[in-house]
Parts: C-alpha cells; structure tokens; sequence
C-alpha cells in the first residue's frame, strides 16, 4: 500500500534523528491530532510525530493558534501517543505555558509528559526561552525549538509573512538558534524564513533543523497532515506542497451516501440482518 519503505523498523529517538543528521539522511515530520490519523502516518514511515498547537485551526477552527490550552493539547497528545509504535512523538506547548516563569515552564512540560506518554515537547522562541528550555531538560524532556515565523506571536508579528528577510532579523535568528542549541534543544522547527538563512542556520548547528517553507538546505521538513492531504483548500501558501485532494473526495463520498439513503438504494438486501 504504501509506496515508501521503512529501512529502520525500531522508534525513533533524539539519538536516531542526531545521527540522521550526521548521515545526511533527511527527517520526515507530520501533524498529527487523533488516534486514526496518527496511527496511518505511523504506518507510512513517519520519523516524527508533531501534536502541533496548529490543532487549534484545522481542529478547533481558531483562526490562530493562540486559544488552545495545555488540557487541550493533552487530549490530543494522548490520542496520538495511543496509536503510534515508531514515529517520535512531540506535543507543542501551547501559548502562555514556558515564556514566563521557568519552574512554571518545567512544571507544564512535565503535564504534558506525564499525561500523554509523549517523547518530548516544542516550543516557540529564541534566547528569550532559553531558561525555560535548560529546566524542561533538568526533567529529563527532550526539546525541539522553533524560530522564524512562529505563530503564537501572530499578535506582535501582525502578519503571517515570511520572516528574517531583513538582516537585523537575520542575525538575530542566527544567534538565537545558536542559544536554543546551546540550551540543550535537540532539533529546530525553521517556519517560512528564507531558503539561504536556513542553510545558514542548518550548516552552523551540529543539531538538525526541520524546515517549513525553510526551503531544501534543512535537515528534515515537516507539514501540517490537513494542509498536505487537501483537506484544508483555503491554506496555500508557497511552501506547501499538496499531495492528494481528501475535501473533494469525502464531500463526493458523502454526497453519494446521502444520495443512495434519499432513494432507497442503502441498505439493499446484504446490508441488512
Ligand atoms: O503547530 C504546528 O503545526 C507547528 C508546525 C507548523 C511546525 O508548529
């Protein structure tokens, strides 16, 4: 069924995405929210698993990301873990629970450890979060950062445009990449920054870097699962790359359903009991 092969069977560890890096071997990452849908990417081959906070658009119909709670993120995280044997799992912190106080930081990340069986967290920001991010790993959680256009920030960003184009921003998203990695995260999310700057950032790390729209030069690219299956047809940014067209088949799925129950023809006579 699925056209990709998984050479390396056993679950995928901070260990295992180091050495992809180390190995030129690129890391494949994808959204996942529920059980169903984290369960078939886990199928596919999937290195890495993100119970994104991006569940408050396509799941929740928020138009950002910002009203989405830590209990929210548990049920979703804890859905996902459920299903998955090999994929890496990550759950992202939502808005208001690591940029404040890092005892509070390390005390949400744990929740979330805790409550989903996860493998680790995300979180948003440069060397702002730095504190927070060295208690999460006195806890022994791993950390995946994210820089560039980071969506809980859409209310002093303004706007969803590309970030670091100009180069006070540039030098100041290389030097906060050097202190997440300095803090301890073992991987980058690089969100919609030029293709160039992320070749920067990906050559100095010794730690991988997953890009969206970060362009060719990272070491792993991630996509949010409803975005790349076309179910979500009003979000087509640049950098997405659309890889089947589920909207139109569920509503004509749908449609044929309704159209065979209105006339009589569902359930026929092996339908029934
Ligand atoms: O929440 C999310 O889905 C993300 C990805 C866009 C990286 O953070």
């Amino acid at each position: 069924m699925s056209t990709y092969t998984i050479t390396n069977p056993k679950k995928v560890t901070t260990k295992r995405v180091q050495e992809m890096k180390l190995a030129g071997e690129k890391i494949a990452m994808i959204t996942a929210y529920d059980f169903t849908m984290a369960g078939l990417v886990d199928k596919a081959g999937i290195d890495m698993i993100l119970v994104g906070d991006s569940a408050s658009n396509v799941m929740q119909g928020n138009a950002t990301t910002v009203p989405i709670t830590i209990d929210d993120m548990i049920v979703y995280g804890r859905t996902v873990v459920r299903a998955v044997k090999r994929a890496m799992v990550l759950v992202d912190m939502p808005f208001g629970t690591y940029k404040g106080d890092p005892i509070e930081a390390q005390r949400n990340a744990v929740r979330i450890m805790q409550e989903t069986g996860a493998d680790g967290v995300k979180l948003e920001g440069g060397s702002e979060v730095h504190d927070s991010i060295e208690m999460i790993l006195r806890a022994g959680i791993p950390v995946c950062g994210h820089l560039g256009l980071t969506p809980q920030s859409i209310n002093q960003f303004g706007s969803y445009v590309t970030r670091a184009t100009e180069e006070a921003e540039a030098q100041k998203l290389l030097s906060d990449a050097a202190a997440l990695q300095e803090a301890g995260c073992f991987t980058i999310v690089l969100e919609k920054i030029p293709a160039t700057l992320a070749k920067k950032v990906t050559e100095r790390l010794t730690i991988p870097t997953i890009g969206i729209g970060g362009g060719k030069y990272c070491d792993g690219q991630v996509l949010v699962l409803h975005d790349m299956l076309g179910l979500n047809t009003d979000f087509k940014p640049k950098f997405l790359r659309v890889y089947n067209n589920l909207a139109e088949q569920i509503i004509d799925s749908v449609g044929n359903y309704i159209i065979d129950v209105k006339d009589g023809s569902f359930p026929n006579d092996d339908e029934q009991y």
